[in-house]
């Protein structure tokens, strides 16, 4: 019997698990984890920048858009255009509930993407807070 409920307890804590995964950065976690997702190293400062400005560093931020459509994530990409609710798909061939977790490396993939395509000009708030600045690589100890 308590097997039983140990197994039902744990299928609980999977299935309900991942809507908590979610997480604020410092600046400094932040410019350590782009790093390690291998963004360019003298593009980090606009990259944090964006990303303070879009979705204040957290990796679950969601917001439903006059289109109905969201954006999501550290990066607000936008689920019409960029990922597929349930399965894989759009322009990034993933799935929308990977954009809100706190593993960003699918995230990363995809705003590269975009930012091939498009340039950082994508992003609103790159546009409003970051454009025509100088900015430089954020100041962390060691990295
Ligand atoms: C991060 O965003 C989620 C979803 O919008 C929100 O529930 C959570 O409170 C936010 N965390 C912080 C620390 O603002
Ligand atoms: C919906 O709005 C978002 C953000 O404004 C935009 O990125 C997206 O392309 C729009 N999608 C459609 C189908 O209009």
């Amino acid at each position: 019997m308590s097997k039983v409920w140990f197994f039902v307890g744990f299928v609980f804590v999977s299935v309900y698990v991942p809507e908590f995964e979610s997480k604020v950065f410092t600046k400094c976690g932040l410019t350590k984890e782009l790093l390690q997702n291998k963004f360019d190293r003298t593009l980090v400062g606009n990259w944090v920048c964006l990303i303070e400005s879009e979705s204040a560093k957290n990796t679950s931020k969601v917001i439903v858009k006059a289109n109905g459509s969201k954006s999501l994530g550290l990066f607000q990409i936008n689920s019409k255009d960029w990922c597929k609710f349930g399965s894989k798909g759009g322009k990034c061939n993933i799935k929308c509930e990977d954009l809100i977790d706190d593993d960003i490396c699918l995230d990363s993939l995809c705003a590269k993407q975009i930012y091939k395509e498009m340039g950082f000009r994508f992003w609103e708030g790159w546009v409003r807070n970051c454009y025509g600045r100088n900015i430089p690589f954020p100041n962390c100890p060691n990295l």
